[in-house]
């Protein structure tokens, strides 16, 4: 049975198809597609044989699209065009589209186009010659609907610790789209942004990933927010999944930032999160947000157990106790990092304060929550390392 994946924003051509293909048993459409962004999720997460592109894409659109398509995955694809030239088909042949077929389509045509593009996509299949394990990447969501609480200090130190532990990719996205600071507290300059990812032509496979991702001196790969708040506006929920989900095919490990709010993006990184990381303070008022924060992520219907906090800025004497806000939390904290004045020089300094100061309590507590992530997401690597060490 060969799965078909429909890429076309009018409802029609899916129709069309449908009729096409009903008294057929040998092929079967499995997924649709209104735009390309979603095209994208669809090849990576459901990784059909065979992509059909009706003519609502456009047919540049979607030959550049196939281009980058072909490069990531072993995938067949056929393109329906209104002006099907020979000198269209030679440029998207050279795209590695299987077929161009001028609309109306024949039925014949399209059959064994459809045919061609599955034994195409068995090719390319077959010619990745090292069977691939199952790639898992870990996910995990630094966020509060508290401002100034320290989550981007948390998301910076813990990825940078979690990179010096491990030879696995690690990731840091900075999703605070319009002030993010991921760039200054790690010292880096945004030359590739977000921005650059979201463009639906660039190639996300996971060579040029790595090309294109900011290296920090400690091996961590980080993706930055745009230079200019107003260039976040273009970047849509829809977008963000698309990114996050080729990131998830390239790295072992994401850690991601987030703003003080939930917005389309932020739930678009919610949803691929493995585990929530909710930074709270030792205040009333921050203890009053984070109430409801968990109330809003319980009514989302994230489930619980993905749900952590971590207290942050921990001093004794300040009237409201640990447990006190755990008892009003419902819930015990994962981690308690404690107040440091080391904070704010290494921000200031552009170094994360695991390699600035690492024999401070609070880097030490926070390498132990990098650990922690480790042992929970990787336990294979804890185990080659206790192993390696004797
Ligand atoms: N454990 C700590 N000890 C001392 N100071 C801290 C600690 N954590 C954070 N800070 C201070 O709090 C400030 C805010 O931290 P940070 O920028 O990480 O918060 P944020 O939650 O990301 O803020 P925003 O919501 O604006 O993005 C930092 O500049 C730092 O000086
Ligand atoms: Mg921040």
């Amino acid at each position: 049975m060969i799965k078909l994946a429909l890429v076309d924003p009018d409802p029609k051509f899916t129709e069309e198809m449908e009729r096409l293909l009903e008294e057929r048993s040998d092929m079967a459409i499995s997924a649709v597609a209104l735009d390309l962004n979603r095209a994208l999720v669809i090849a990576r997460e459901q990784k059909p044989p065979v992509m059909i592109f009706g003519p609502g894409v456009g047919t540049e659109a979607s030959v550049s699209f196939v281009r980058k398509l072909t490069a990531e995955f072993p995938i067949g694809c056929v393109v329906l065009s209104f002006a099907a030239t020979n000198a269209l088909k030679m440029t998207a042949n050279k795209a590695n589209v299987v077929e161009v077929i001028q609309i109306p389509a024949d039925p014949e045509k399209l059959i064994s186009a459809i045919q061609m593009a599955a034994g195409y996509a068995q090719q390319l299949a077959k010619k990745e010659e090292v069977v691939e394990e199952e790639h898992k990447c870990a996910v995990v969501t630094v966020f509060s609907t508290k401002g100034g609480v320290g989550k981007t200090f948390l998301a910076t130190n813990i990825a940078t610790s979690i990179s010096r532990m491990i030879e696995g990719r690690v990731v840091l996205v900075d999703l605070d789209l319009q002030f993010g600071d991921v760039g200054i507290m790690m010292g880096l300059n945004p030359d590739i942004t977000i921005l650059e990812f979201v463009d639906n032509t660039v190639d996300l496979s996971v060579k040029r990933i790595d090309e294109l991702l900011v290296t920090h001196k400690s091996g961590l790969k980080v993706l930055l927010a745009p230079r200019d708040p107003e260039s976040a506006d273009s970047i849509t929920g829809a977008s963000v999944t698309s990114v996050i989900s080729a990131l998830k095919e390239y790295a072992d490990f994401m850690i991601v930032d987030t703003p003080a709010s939930f917005n389309d993006n932020i739930l678009a990184v919610l949803d691929e999160s493995d585990e929530i990381c909710i930074v709270l303070t030792m205040d009333l008022p921050s203890v009053k947000n984070i109430k409801l924060c968990l109330r809003t992520l319980g009514e989302l219907k994230y489930s619980r157990e993905k749900q952590k906090i971590i207290i942050n800025r921990v001093e004794t004497n300040v009237g409201l106790k640990v447990s006190e806000i755990e008892k009003a939390l419902g819930m015990s904290a994962l981690a308690q990092i404690p107040s440091d004045k080391a904070v704010s020089l290494s921000i200031n300094k552009g170094v994360p304060l695991v390699v600035d100061a690492p024999k401070l309590a609070i880097s030490k507590e926070i390498n132990e929550l990098a650990f922690y992530y480790i042992s929970k997401y990787r336990p294979d690597w804890v185990e080659d390392n206790f192993a390696a060490a004797g």
